[in-house]
């Protein structure tokens, strides 16, 4: 028998693994193959699946991920409850550095990444994306997180950058003066695909750095201009505390609950 979860977790740069004693599923899809094989194991009583979204070797850019595929096969070991964790930099000088932020709008500066499940076939679908992230996983993150006693945001808009190259000062200079919060380069299509699916997906994105004008947004605080190792470095150094808040958050949701996402794709099908 093929094994199953409810639960799924997508782990972004640096976080290549989370679950001891798992066991490795290989999924295929009509999208093709996920970013690597899905690992599975039991966490605080419940049936966890975890994706690398970059692969366990940060083997996909972010233009090049397969984020259908990747959705889709969470979708068919049963999960319908995902917690996607992004590492992003941070435009706003009140997002500090090892703060939490549980995103609740994107702007898509993306462009060329199949965005739709409903492309190429028989039947189209226009699912509303005015608020789409999981309200209700994100309240529950809320306070889950605070509970633990970690500095966390309960909003944040973050821009999405087609990537892989980090943005020009001047791009950052206009991502921050139009008061968005946070850049990343993986957000997009992946909320919304979820959504296709009628999963409920909720953010946990933990800041490494403060993007290019770091000098504006940290303030006093010591930063350097964005790179591929420094934002690794912030990981890499609190890891293990990111790991803890990320146990304690999957830990807290229900196994199975009904929810607005769930109907999604209600008065969405032409
Ligand atoms: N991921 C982490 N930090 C980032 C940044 N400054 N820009 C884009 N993606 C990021």
């Amino acid at each position: 028998m093929m094994e199953n979860a409810s639960i799924a977790l997508i782990g972004g740069t640096g976080f290549y693994r989370f679950l001891d004693d798992s066991t490795d599923v290989e999924v295929d899809t009509p999208y093709g193959k996920p970013s690597a094989p899905i690992s599975i194991a039991e966490v605080a009583g419940r049936r966890v699946a975890f994706l690398p979204r970059h692969g366990r070797n940060h083997d996909f850019l972010p233009s090049e991920l397969p984020y259908r595929a990747n959705l889709w096969a969470l979708k068919q070991l049963g999960v319908r409850q995902v917690v996607a964790f992004n590492t992003v930099g941070s435009l706003q000088r009140e997002y500090r550095k090892g703060d939490f932020v549980l995103v609740d709008q994107f702007v898509d500066r993306t462009w060329g990444r199949p965005d739709s499940y409903f492309s190429g076939g028989d039947t189209s679908a226009h699912i509303s994306s005015a608020y789409p992230y999981c309200e209700r996983m994100r309240g529950l993150a809320y306070e889950t997180l605070t509970g633990l006693g970690t500095r966390v945001h309960r909003n944040g808009t973050v821009v999405v950058i087609q990537g892989p190259r980090f943005s020009t000062a001047a791009e950052s200079k206009w991502f921050s003066g139009q008061g968005w919060h946070l850049v990343n380069m993986t957000q997009f299509p992946e909320v919304v695909l979820a959504r296709e699916l009628e999963l409920c997906y909720s953010n946990v994105s933990y800041i490494t750095d403060y993007d290019v004008a770091a000098k504006e947004v940290a303030g006093d605080e010591e930063s350097d201009v964005v790179s591929h190792a420094g934002v690794l470095k912030a990981f890499n150094a609190n890891s293990e505390h990111v790991l803890d808040m990320v146990r304690g958050l999957v830990g807290a949701l229900p196994e199975d609950v009904d929810c607005a996402c769930r109907h999604a794709l209600d008065g969405a099908i032409v």
